[in-house]
């Protein structure tokens, strides 16, 4: 699979401000996502044979389940949202975004089946009925998660736990996650300038809720890791499931520089995520000391 890194032409466009909420904004977002999107195909990813004791690294690591249904409900909940956007080039690019979601599920299905993964049998993905509260929590949600997937990805390609072509096959499902939180981002400080004044108090209401529910949701997967249930919160266990010998001010630190390089790459003019980022570097601080 070829590498979604767009070209760094134009450098000269770039360094000019551009105004978040303004149709420039939207069209630069919204391009971003669009052209650097990748054609691969999961139905010929040709799976890398494993070493045994690879192999059975890969099916022991507890996430299968909830990552098959997370990208399900991430299709879901972002297509519903595309569904009801009325702007054609925001709408053409949220669908993608959902389409890239469904191919995840595909490209992690099919890995499911090459290395005898056994699932649990998937829940049904009921249409949300609020399509801009299911849009955004998915897309808050991946703030979270992707940032800690990034270093961890990193640190199981350091430690050998995943092979190099397992490594280079999925590469371009951890590039697509930095495009998505870069276009949610950029969307959402979009569309909070360009709503009508009295939606925007309801708006950060809905904000606020879905962080409480985000932090709720992981304090409770923790607990459950406990009791022996599939782990969404693969960032607590994950390093030492991917088999690195890295601190926890390490790895942070790895999360940190991963975000960073992954998100360079894109128009300097487009805002970044950085609520996760700084509290990460909080964090950091506060270990070091
Ligand atoms: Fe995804
Ligand atoms: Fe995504």
């Amino acid at each position: 699979m070829s590498s979604t890194m767009p070209q760094s032409a134009g450098e000269s466009a770039r360094t000019a401000r551009i105004r978040p909420g303004s149709d420039a904004h939207k069209r630069l977002f919204c391009r971003t996502l669009l052209d650097t999107f990748n054609p691969y195909k999961p139905a010929v990813i040709d799976w890398p044979q494993l070493e045994p004791d690879a192999r059975e690294r890969l099916v022991g690591l507890p996430i299968w389940d909830v990552a098959v249904q997370t990208e399900g409900r991430a299709r879901l909940n972002v297509a519903s949202y595309a569904a009801v956007t009325r702007d054609p080039l925001l709408r053409e690019a949220i669908e993608l975004n959902a389409f890239e979601e469904g191919r995840h599920k595909s490209v992690l299905s099919n890995l499911v089946a090459a290395y005898g993964i056994a699932l649990a049998p998937e829940p049904e993905y009921l249409a949300p009925r609020d399509p801009e509260w299911a849009f955004m929590l998915t897309g808050y949600s991946e703030c979270i998660d992707s940032f800690f997937a990034f270093g961890l990805f990193e640190s199981a390609r350091r430690s050998g736990f995943f092979p190099p072509p397992l490594v280079d096959t999925f590469e371009p499902v951890m590039q697509e996650e930095a495009r998505h939180i870069l276009f949610f981002v950029n969307w959402a400080a979009w569309h909070r300038r360009t709503m009508p004044l009295w939606r925007r108090p309801w708006f950060e209401l809905k904000v606020v809720g879905i962080w409480l529910y985000l932090i709720w949701e992981r304090v409770r997967i923790a607990r459950d890791v406990g009791h022996g249930v599939q782990d969404n919160n693969f960032t607590l266990n994950g390093a030492k499931a991917v088999g690195a010998d890295i601190s926890v001010p390490g790895l942070v630190d790895l999360c940190l520089t991963e975000n960073n390089r992954r998100m360079r790459v894109y128009d300097e003019r487009l805002l970044r995520p950085a609520f996760v980022p700084t509290l990460a570097r909080l964090v950091r601080r506060l270990l070091r000391s």
